[in-house]
């Protein structure tokens, strides 16, 4: 299957997976110069919506590939470099699939969980950890919506030291919803920037009924 019919229609997909191979591609030559390890996590590992039987278009085959390429041009280089993988899932289906992959990884260290991303910060942090001194990680944030990524909840995976995170971060949908008066959603907001206030808007709830009104024909209809 070629590369487009492998996202024939997902496109979005598409492009998240090109920035996350083009950024591993060169982060990991960087970092690789001093770190021991690469830590990767993939916390909304999937699979998910996948085209290949492989699982070639997932992030963390993808990842993994591009690990193990950033791996051997070091090797060539004299460096060594191990790869530390946490794939986390919470849906019992694709877990079945990931760890089933994550088994059959013989040149890198997978460890592979079922459950939330709220429940498992400390987890990672540990494994994280694990990695000593001189690992160096990597965090990866897909989610499908605007929630399980709050930003108390992640503030440890923030401040991980060294680290990076990359984040999927929806801005078409969420700009969509952020003007949805509901109680809920706009909760749901409030602790997904950490706070009301900083937002891309501050209309009043009135206001956002409003515009709300305009795009739904039948607000009644719609609870939040
Ligand atoms: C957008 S998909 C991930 C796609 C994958 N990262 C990729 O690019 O191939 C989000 C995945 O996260 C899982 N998920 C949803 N909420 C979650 C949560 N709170 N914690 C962990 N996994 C979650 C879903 O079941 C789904 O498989």
């Amino acid at each position: 299957m070629s590369e487009e019919e492998l996202y024939l229609g997902r496109e979005q997909t598409q492009i998240k997976h090109f920035i996350l191979r083009k950024y591993l591609e060169r982060f990991g030559p960087i970092v690789g110069t001093f770190a021991e390890s690469i830590t990767y996590v993939d916390c909304f590992s999937g699979p998910w919506n996948l085209a290949s039987d492989d699982l070639r278009d997932s992030s963390f085959a993808i990842a993994l590939e591009e690990l193990r390429k950033v791996r051997t041009t070091l090797a060539e280089r004299g460096r060594t470099l191990k790869l530390r993988c946490m794939f986390l899932e919470k849906k019992a289906g694709p877990f079945a699939k990931l760890r089933e992959f994550g088994k059959q990884v013989q040149d890198a260290e997978i460890e592979t969980k079922k459950g939330k991303l709220e429940d498992n910060i400390e987890a990672i942090c540990q494994f994280v950890k694990k990695g000593g001194r001189w690992t160096f990680p990597f965090i990866f944030i897909d989610p499908t919506g605007w929630t399980g990524f709050a930003m108390d909840l992640i503030a440890p995976l923030l401040q991980l030291k060294p680290g990076e995170v990359l984040i999927n971060f929806m801005t078409d949908y969420i700009r969509r919803f952020i003007d949805y008066p509901g109680q809920q959603t706009q909760k749901q907001f409030t602790s997904l920037f950490g706070s009301g206030e900083s937002r891309f808007s501050r209309a009043s709830k009135k206001r956002r009924w409003r515009r709300w009104n305009k795009l739904v024909p039948a607000p009644n209809s719609v609870s939040g």
